[in-house]
């Protein structure tokens, strides 16, 4: 079994990227949690992050076709922009939780709109990197696996 961990722009700069919001944790840092959620619940991660809206949708539409358990996706700014993500999540079976490392809710308005959110199966946002961790749990309590 399979989760796809699909990051969006400007999380490869995580770690320098307005470090008082974002944290100290690098990328790398994130994709190594997640493997370490991925190995406890029985699931290979792949992991990606990209600044191109169609690269995010042609990831999520490779999960669709691969029959992943699960997206984990931080669409970062296109959260509250993309159609063409909300459409890609919609075409395909595969349940996706949004997560955000921030509370979105907490800051400017129009951060409050997700597109994402209408085809989420589940939201997780303001943790930090364990909300990642937790949204692996969670694909794992959904799929009815067994923890280890
Ligand atoms: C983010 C929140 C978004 O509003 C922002 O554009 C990001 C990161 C988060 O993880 O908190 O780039 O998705």
């Amino acid at each position: 079994p399979t989760v796809y961990v699909i990051n969006g722009p400007n999380l490869n700069l995580l770690g320098s990227r307005e470090p008082e919001r974002y944290g100290r944790a690098t990328l790398a840092d994130v994709e190594a949690l997640c493997r370490t959620a991925g190995e406890r619940h029985g699931f290979e991660i792949v992991f990606h992050q990209s600044n191109h809206e169609g690269e995010l949708v042609s990831w999520i539409q490779e999960a669709g076709r691969a029959g992943a358990t699960g997206i984990v996706l931080n669409a970062a700014a296109y959260t509250h922009t993309s159609v063409a993500i909300l459409d890609a999540i919609a075409a395909i079976a595969v349940p996706v939780i949004e997560v955000h490392l921030t509370n979105i809710h907490a800051r400017e308005p129009f951060r409050r709109t997700s597109y994402v959110s209408q085809v989420a199966k589940g939201v997780i946002c303001g943790l930090g990197p364990q909300g990642y961790g937790l949204a692996i749990a969670g694909l794992a309590g959904l799929a009815g696996q067994e923890t280890r």
